[in-house]
């Protein structure tokens, strides 16, 4: 617990100083509101970062590796190379994710610091209104089975780690805790070398 308040503050601070100094980006002029343009895994982020972002960083590293070889039966994950961006969120009561997916990447893990105060506890709460529930869409086509059946609730609390295909389509609902705030690092993860390569050519 000690090591996510840590993170948490670290997470927090970046993110308000993301918000007074946004960086420009060579994007085209899109009608599109993109709040989270940063990576903390730059050295710009690290050299304010405590001794603990470092650990996380490596874990990140381990676990994703792990979970390539036991989900994806890749059996060289150290030979990997693989690339990461790491966005801090913090929501207010009322705010949530809207529904997208993770473009550029392969995988997004979510580590949750903070889910706020005085929880209404999830068998209490009105579902339809819910508590910053993570929504992920079932992919596979719906052929006899309505929507609100493929849809998987993730109960968020502080500690949680959520690995997931960038490709899912995924949501929050609101952050409805009585106090407090939303705190949690996603890390967009990229295999950026693959095997086989020397079979291909440039075009
Ligand atoms: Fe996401």
């Amino acid at each position: 617990m000690d090591q996510l308040e840590e993170l948490k503050q670290f997470t927090t601070e970046r993110f308000h100083n993301h918000k007074a100094h946004p960086p420009r980006h060579a994007l085209p002029d899109v009608p599109v509101k993109l709040r989270t343009q940063l990576n903390l895994f730059l050295p710009d982020h690290e050299m304010h970062a405590p001794a603990v972002w470092f650990e996380f960083k490596r874990w990140v590293d381990r676990t994703y590796r792990a979970y390539l070889k036991e989900a994806h039966g890749v059996r060289n994950v150290n030979e990997l190379e693989v690339l990461a961006r790491c966005i801090p969120v913090c929501y207010q009561k009322g705010m949530r994710a809207q529904p997208h997916y993770h473009h550029t990447g392969d995988h997004v893990l979510c580590l949750y610091l903070d889910c706020g105060n005085d929880r209404i506890p999830p068998e209490d709460r009105d579902w339809t209104v819910g508590d910053g529930e993570l929504l992920l869409q079932d992919p596979r086509p719906m052929a006899g089975f309505p929507f609100w059946e493929k849809v998987r609730y993730i109960e968020t609390f502080p500690g949680l780690v959520v690995l997931h295909p960038s490709r899912i389509w995924h949501e929050t609902n609101p952050f409805n805790a009585p106090s407090g705030q939303r705190t949690l690092l996603v890390v967009t993860l990229r295999v950026a070398s693959h095997n086989y390569t020397e079979l291909y050519t440039r075009l």
